[in-house]
């Protein structure tokens, strides 16, 4: 049988942190085909941030191998990784002291690119996020909304012109209009570039507008994996409790906000 060698595979993969007390992330095995948009949904401490840490080498397994192409990451040189991985942190993570044309261009001078080419490329990124370059280029990370601070982790996160791209929550903390606005945009950036994104999130609806694919995790193990209509035919508890909310919100919208302006069930016209 011939299949398409997965771009991004965990196989049996295990973090323990505090001695072994802690399982963060516990026998995990999960493959993300080339082009893929994978969402990994799952509770606070459930272990996501920590599976995308060893994707990138900011930690080590104690057990299982990750392959990037079929290439085992620990064998790989880390600013290689870095090139071929943009990441965008949970947090934002971007640097306060640095302005947003340096904290865009941070990997490419760190790769050793000459500043022109630099230059070029942050503008063409700030474009890319639909932020305006001559207004934002030499501000500070404090003077932006959190919306404009997140555009810039995007684009940040693409300055190498990465295939592959892991985001940490990168619409958490944010106003759910704007969060819809950043999460269509990438969505379109994903597929112009062709990239193949992991997306953690807390939100199962979020995960289901944006995602091919969704994963969820559980006290450190994969609980279920699938598309939206394979994860409802799951029969975990947890993953009906996840799904529940997004049922009851299109549920009450569909009674709520009717199309063409027919009147409401139970309204009084
Ligand atoms: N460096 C560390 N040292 C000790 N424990 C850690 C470390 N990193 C993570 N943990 C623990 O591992 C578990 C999983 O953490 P992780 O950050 O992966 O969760 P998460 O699913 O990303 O949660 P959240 O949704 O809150 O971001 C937690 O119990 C956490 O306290
Ligand atoms: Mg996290």
């Amino acid at each position: 049988m011939t299949s398409a060698l997965p771009l991004i595979a965990f196989k049996h993969v295990s973090k323990s942190f505090d001695g072994g007390r802690i399982h963060a992330v516990d026998d995990v095995s999960l493959e993300v085909a080339e082009g893929e948009f994978l969402a990994i949904v799952g509770s606070s401490g459930s272990g996501k941030t920590t599976l995308m840490r060893l994707a990138n080498r900011l930690i080590a397994p104690d057990a299982g191998h990750i392959a990037i192409a079929g290439e085992d990451v620990a064998q790989v040189d880390p600013i290689t990784l870095r090139r071929r991985i943009g990441y965008v942190f949970q947090s934002g993570g971007l640097f306060p002291h640095m302005s947003i044309k340096d904290n865009i261009g941070i990997t490419p001078r760190l790769l050793g690119t000459p500043a022109k080419e630099i230059a070029a490329r942050v503008d063409e990124l700030l474009d890319l996020v639909r932020l305006d370059r001559k207004q934002h280029r030499d501000r500070f990370p404090h003077e932006l909304s959190g919306g404009e601070r997140q555009r810039v982790g995007v684009a940040r996160a693409l300055a190498a012109k990465p295939r592959i791209v892991l985001m940490d929550e990168p619409f958490g903390a944010l106003d759910p209009l704007t969060r819809d606005a950043l999460g269509d945009d990438y969505r379109a950036l994903h597929r112009k570039l062709k990239l193949t994104t992991i997306m953690i999130t807390h939100d199962m609806t979020e995960a289901i507008l944006l995602a091919d694919r969704i994963a969820v995790m559980r006290s450190g193990k994969l609980v279920a994996e699938g598309t939206p209509a394979q994860l409802s035919e799951s029969n975990d508890p947890y993953v009906g409790e996840l799904l529940g909310t997004p049922r009851r919100q299109a549920e009450r919208l569909q009674i709520l906000l009717p199309k063409d302006g027919a009147t409401p069930q139970g309204g009084a016209t």
